[in-house]
């Protein structure tokens, strides 16, 4: 799907101590790669140890001096090892992520060593941090939230438990590509270290033979202030590389709003280039005032299609913008400027295979929603590295972009409900994202089109459209009433967000249209 084939195996194997952003960075990276279509698998050995010994291990369960903490530690990294193996069996290609500390050079030389016997590419991806602040707000974030800590209440006792976790695994801890025996102590009789059955302890000295100097890795030092690259070989590790250059965790806000309603909206017209309806126009006009109710006073750029319907949206918007190219709607092609209904006259085959398999279904000189999600790869990219963001886009376009923060199926994506004189608003923290939807109090056609139905029993437009039913996760549904410049709170029953470590947020229950973010996995280290 990017492009070009990706026929190789990759495993990336994240290197670091804990509270250093590893399972942040895994769950980000499968998530762009998923969306790119790259089959992507993340294995944390963090899950497999709670799976397998459970949760509720204090600090003493992680001391190299434990023996049995030790050994349980080593067969739960197996088994999520052996597991990437076997999911690697039947693939041609793919990237598996092993999310785990990998702390010593043993270990990673058992892992490379392994992976290479399988002709599996190993690429090495390690997150360095000596911030103090970085680390101790790292903690408090995410492991408050961890399910290793859900039996103490007192954030300060999970804080200090933590630390001396940390200390343990630091007692062992050989950044990437450090010299043997150099600037990390060595303590070979407690070294995890593979043996015919796995990791097992052996003298430091056999470590010599194996050079990091020549291998695949990144080393993101500081959250990024400084990056290492050595020996990046292939196309989807260059993605990876940049991927990983781009992305922060300072906290920001990225709101996403279909145009106003457009004179093609009113007739359930395709594409084309039409000026905003005068509901749209009002929706224009209210906007300055629900953007800055969210925002307050901080700094925000816009970006919007070149399409004059997104122009005309933004245009009483007083900050720096941006026009895209990338951010135009999907191109229709021969059936540009169509009803739904000549399309399905005019054009029946095409009007039928869009029906059965819409994300592929390329629109005759036109494109399909695949090629949208390509085009928007830059749009990503840029997106990641940039603070708080206001994108006016249109309806196919916003359904990729959603995709891509909620982990959605490709093929449930084209079927996402974004309705117009609406704006949703993203909220990053460093590790999830919570989502609220502000309808704005001014009336606006349906566009969206279920699934399977033909136009003849398709919903026709209304003139309010059920925000409150979208399929992605939310935290709340409000209704921005321009005129009284206030945004009125709908609590909705049972939409409680669990914040995971990927990015998206995933509502534990709710009003739960089909489709659903795709399941997120926990957090933390082994
Ligand atoms: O109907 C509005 C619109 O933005 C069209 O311009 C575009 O072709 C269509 O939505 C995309 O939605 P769908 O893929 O559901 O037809």
């Amino acid at each position: 799907m990017l492009g070009t084939s990706c026929s190789t195996r990759i495993a990336v194997i994240m290197v670091g101590l804990p509270a250093r952003g590893k399972t942040y960075i895994a769950y980000k990276v499968s998530r762009y790669l998923d969306w790119l279509g790259v089959n992507c698998r993340v294995f944390n050995v963090g899950e497999y140890r709670r799976m397998y010994v459970g949760t509720k291990k204090l600090h003493t369960f992680f001391d190299p001096n434990n023996a049995e903490g030790m050994e349980l530690r080593r067969q739960c990294a197996m088994r999520a090892l052996g597991d990437m193996f076997l999911w690697f069996e039947d693939l041609s290609s793919g990237v598996a992520i092993y999310d785990a500390t990998n702390s010593t050079r043993e270990r990673r030389r058992y892992i490379y060593e392994t992976c290479r016997s399988k002709e599996i590419e190993v690429m090495f991806v390690e997150s360095w941090c000596d911030d103090e602040e970085l680390i101790e707000k790292n903690i408090r974030e995410v492991k408050r939230i961890s399910p290793d800590y859900r039996h103490i209440d007192d954030e300060d006792e999970i804080v200090s438990d933590f630390k001396k976790r940390i200390e343990h695994y630091n007692e062992l801890y050989e950044p990437l590509n450090c010299r043997p025996g150099g600037e990390r102590p060595h303590h070979a009789s407690e070294m995890l270290i593979a043996g015919p059955n796995g990791f097992s302890s052996i003298a430091a000295a056999d470590a010599d033979v194996y050079d990091e100097s020549a291998l695949t890795y990144v080393k993101k030092i500081n959250v990024g202030s400084q990056v290492v690259i050595n020996r990046i070989k292939s196309f989807i590790e260059t993605r990876i590389v940049y991927f990983l250059m781009n992305i922060h965790i300072a906290p920001r806000s990225i709101l996403f709003s279909r145009h106003g309603e457009s004179l093609y909206n009113l007739d359930q017209r395709l594409g084309g280039d039409p000026a905003l309806s005068p509901n749209g126009e009002k929706y224009s006009e209210a906007l300055p005032g629900l953007i800055e109710k969210l925002m307050g006073d901080q700094e925000l750029t816009l970006w919007t299609s070149t399409l004059k319907r997104t122009i005309q949206t933004g245009s009483k918007l007083k900050y720096p913008r941006l026009q895209w190219k990338a951010l135009d709607e999907l191109d229709a092609g021969v059936c540009e400027g169509l009803t739904y209904e000549e399309v399905e006259e005019r054009h029946p085959e095409e009007y039928a295979m869009r029906n059965e398999n819409k994300f592929e279904f390329r629109y005759r000189g036109g494109e399909s929603y695949r090629d949208v999600v390509l085009r928007l790869e830059p749009v990503i990219m840029e997106l990641e590295r940039q603070q708080n963001l206001l994108i006016i886009s249109h309806q196919a376009v916003l359904r990729c972009l959603y995709a891509y923060f909620l982990n959605i199926d490709p093929q449930d994506l084209p079927y996402l409900k974004i309705p117009l004189h609406t704006v949703m608003k993203l909220t990053w923290t460093a590790y999830g994202c919570d989502i609220q939807t502000y309808k704005v109090d001014i009336a606006a056609v349906d566009t969206h089109r279920p699934k399977t139905t033909s136009h003849k029993t398709s919903e026709t437009g209304s003139a309010s459209p059920s925000v409150g039913s979208a399929p992605f996760r939310q935290t709340g549904v409000n209704t921005y009433n321009s005129k009284l410049k206030s945004s009125i709170p709908v609590s909705r029953s049972g939409t409680d967000i669990g914040v995971s470590p990927g990015g998206a947020s995933v509502a534990t229950s709710g009003e739960n249209d089909k489709p659903a973010a795709k399941p997120n996995a926990s957090k933390g280290s082994i």
